[in-house]
């Protein structure tokens, strides 16, 4: 662990929470990373300090995923309603973004993570595009924890671009209508060749899914936590996975 202001500002749990079983644990986790701005103004800081703490959560749950071998982790990092945050948040929020792939995209090469961007990179500053860019292609033949990044991302622009796709393929005669499946859109997701999520933690307290992955969602478990991001911890990851396991997925069927 880094020895920052940030760091030691982060609450520390006690890691008294044993881990479920391999086989009771998710394969695709998604996080709704929420309450860094309150975690912040709590303490009389900028929110940008907050999304800062925020990142310290994050490195440290991306290592625990990687260790503990979940398949695909998911999170939302800046949604496409983001951009009407003040310029200095949004500002600070690029930076900190960019900042992040440069000094952890050796350590996560060297995990064995693949990373993905899900969402429309275009907006986004030349240099910020770039380093995005490099990290997926740094880490892209990589066989450990696939770690999907959503920027500028939203779940209902990721349903309408895969069904632009598949229009266009049948327009080029390359598909009939009848041949559309589920499957065929799944493919068509950034999240192609992935489970479906199994497992929406939101922290911050709200309980929606805020235009989260939609379509792979579809049968997740949902945990809404009231801890902010910036003081989620392993801890409370192993809560949360305990809570996991002990529920009963039924995916619409009933009990065998
Ligand atoms: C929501 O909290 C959080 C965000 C909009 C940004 C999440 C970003 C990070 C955790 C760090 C940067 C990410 C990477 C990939 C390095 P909020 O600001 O809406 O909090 P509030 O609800 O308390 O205002």
């Amino acid at each position: 662990m880094r020895f920052n202001p940030i760091t030691i500002l982060r609450k520390k749990t006690a890691n008294t929470h044993d881990m479920p079983p391999k086989e009771k644990l998710p394969r695709h986790i998604a996080f709704i990373m929420d309450g860094n701005g309150r975690w912040a103004t709590k303490r009389g800081l900028p929110r940008s300090a907050g999304h800062a703490a925020g990142t310290e959560a994050l490195r440290e749950i991306i290592r625990t995923c990687s260790d503990i071998g979940i398949e695909s982790m998911s999170i939302y990092a800046f949604s496409t309603e983001n951009w009407g945050r003040s310029a200095e948040e949004v500002g600070a929020l690029m930076k900190l973004i960019s900042r992040y792939f440069v000094s952890e995209i050796d350590e996560l090469n060297e995990k064995n993570v693949k990373i993905t961007i899900m969402g429309e990179l275009d907006p986004f500053p030349e240099e910020q595009k770039a380093s995005l860019v490099n990290a997926m292609e740094i880490t892209k033949a990589n066989t450990g924890l696939k770690l999907n990044i959503a920027l500028n991302y939203g779940g209902r622009a990721e349903i309408v671009r895969a069904a632009r796709l598949l229009a266009q393929s049948c327009a080029d005669g390359m598909l009939k209508p009848s041949e559309i499946s589920g499957e065929k859109l799944s493919e068509l997701m950034y999240t192609a060749g992935q489970p479906d999520v199994d497992l929406l933690i939101r922290t911050g307290g709200d309980e929606r899914v805020s235009n989260f992955m939609l379509w792979q969602g579809w049968y997740a478990e949902l945990i809404f936590e009231k801890t902010y991001w910036p003081d989620y911890s392993k801890a409370t990851l192993i809560k949360n996975l305990n809570e996991y396991a002990s529920r009963e997925r039924r995916f619409g069927k009933v009990k065998k």
